[in-house]
């Protein structure tokens, strides 16, 4: 049974694997609500398993799935004893696209499935998926894959998730479910998902879970709302503060002294209007403080949503050693956050960290030969012969500009595929015989780190942020509900 009330915490979903099961198990432990994050899921469940899989958690989660045959084949296919050879890089997948009954579908479902599942083993506690809405050729496998653990809270953001609570309904009866893929210059394709394909059929219904769309401005809970009547259950509300991606500034594009978007007036959010929804809504970006949770109950909010401050925790799926990288900085010193407007393929701004030896270096990015064989944050295209096609602003310039892409897009533009699976340690090797660099991203409050560091603590767990942000008070890390019968 899960808690019949909502937590005055979220951990926010952070991809790549910074919100990995550990992550979200021990903030459930710790008495908030733990978020895994879906994004690029599949590659990191054949990466473990590349790894070794140390202590075997994978594959227990892979033999708890409703679907033994696939988990056999997927063991059989990835799993090396001891992990790869010095040299060996990581299996390639082949790329997404928008076919369902792939390779990567069955993978996908089977990442989302291990994640929530380990996240969930051995407590009572709600656990939460996060996905991006800009990413959206896994998202219905890795749902279902969630759903099929018992996820109790779906959180998705970077984007309008318009479809996401009706795919649930269906899902939720193992029926097909499909959203709509964005087709660059205009136009849409259908991206489906059969629970029939897995060939399995899972007798009793799964349990439907809430939906918490991200967003950045109060009219984007108006939309949602409307559009998606008894769809949404609450939402978070995401300043431009938050870590990862981020909405651009409303209206006409400005930028400061460093090339970073300006956000004005139009872009503050109607605490009266998210209130009158009566809906729970937590805020998120830059709240991670206790007041800044005291902030957040007084517009009317049930709590907060945190990324940073877990973002380098000891249970984080950050690389250890670039984890402890940033916290030596911290201590030393500032540490920058640049809101970059040109790094995401997406367009989207980004926040991204500047560190040493991080593609955020403009010698490191240099150095980095384009090539784009994830391809999670591809944007769809029609070609000549109308045929749906996928490229990536930052894959190579001649490749994206032959496939009809404007060569003044693919400026500064990072491969965040490769860059974040390096800062959650499974950078793939490169035939020159390094690795791929990391990037990194955070919320621009990355200095209240130490707040947690206080007397020379070199570093610091899940539970000492929530209790930080709770004061220390173990009760009201639950809030009491304020819709009855909406909860996780
Ligand atoms: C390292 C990192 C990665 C993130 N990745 C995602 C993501 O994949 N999806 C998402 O919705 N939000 C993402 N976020 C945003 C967080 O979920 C959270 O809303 C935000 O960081 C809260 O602000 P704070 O960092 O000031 O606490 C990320 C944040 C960080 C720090």
């Amino acid at each position: 049974m899960v808690d019949k009330t909502w937590p005055r915490i979220i951990q926010g979903g952070m991809g790549v694997a910074i919100s990995n099961w550990r992550l979200a198990h021990a903030v459930a432990a710790a008495g908030g609500l733990g978020v895994v994050s879906g994004t690029g899921i599949d590659t990191v469940l054949i990466r473990r398993l590349q790894d070794g899989d140390d202590g075997g958690p994978v594959r227990q989660a892979l033999a708890a799935s409703p679907w033994p045959e696939l988990a056999h084949d997927i063991t059989a296919r990835y799993f090396r004893e001891g992990g790869r050879g010095p040299s060996e890089p990581y299996v390639r997948l082949p790329a997404w696209t928008a076919g369902p009954r792939s390779r990567r579908a069955a993978l996908a479902m089977m990442g989302g499935f291990v994640e929530c599942w380990l996240a969930k083993r051995g407590h009572a506690r709600p656990i939460g998926v996060n996905l991006l809405t800009k990413a959206p050729l896994p998202n219905l496998a890795v749902l279902y894959g969630a759903m099929s653990a018992g996820v109790d809270v779906v959180l998705m953001g970077a984007g309008i998730p318009r479809d996401i609570p009706k795919a649930l309904d269906r899902m939720a009866g193992h029926h097909a479910a499909s959203l709509r893929g964005d087709i660059v210059g205009g136009g849409h394709f259908d991206i489906v998902f059969d629970p029939a394909w897995t060939g399995v059929a899972q007798a009793a219904p799964l349990r439907r879970p809430p939906f918490f769309p991200v967003i950045g401005a109060h009219s984007l809970a108006l939309l949602m709302e409307r559009k998606t009547p008894g769809g949404v259950e609450g939402f978070i509300v995401e300043t431009a503060r938050s870590g990862g991606h981020s909405a651009p500034p409303r209206g006409a594009r400005h930028v400061n002294r460093d090339g970073e978007p300006i956000y004005g007036p139009r872009d503050e959010v109607d605490w009266q209007v998210m209130r009158d929804l009566g809906k729970p809504f937590y805020i998120a970006g830059g709240y991670g403080t206790q007041d800044g949770l005291a902030e957040a109950v007084a517009r009317g909010a049930q709590g907060v949503q945190v990324g940073t401050l877990f973002a380098y925790c000891e249970e984080s799926g950050m690389d250890s050693p670039l984890r402890e990288q940033v916290l030596a900085a911290v201590r030393r010193g500032p540490v920058t956050v640049r809101t970059d407007p040109d790094a995401s393929p997406t367009g989207f701004p980004f926040k991204v960290v500047r560190l040493e030896g991080t593609l955020s270096e403009p010698a490191t990015y240099a150095a980095r030969p384009r090539r784009c064989d994830l391809g999670y944050l591809r944007e769809a295209y029609t070609d000549s012969a109308g045929s749906l096609r996928f490229r990536c602003a930052a894959e190579p310039v001649r490749a994206y500009v032959a496939k009809g892409g404007r060569a003044e897009d693919t400026v500064r533009r990072q491969c965040l595929c490769n860059g974040l699976m390096a800062t959650a340690g499974f950078a793939q090797r490169l035939p020159s015989g390094g690795t791929e660099p990391p990037i990194l991203t955070s919320g621009d409050a990355i200095l209240e780190t130490r707040n947690l560091m206080r007397g020379g603590r070199p570093a610091y767990t899940a539970r000492d942020v929530v209790r930080y942000l709770t004061a220390g008070r173990a009760a009201p890390v639950f809030a009491q509900a304020s819709q009855p019968g909406a909860h996780p």
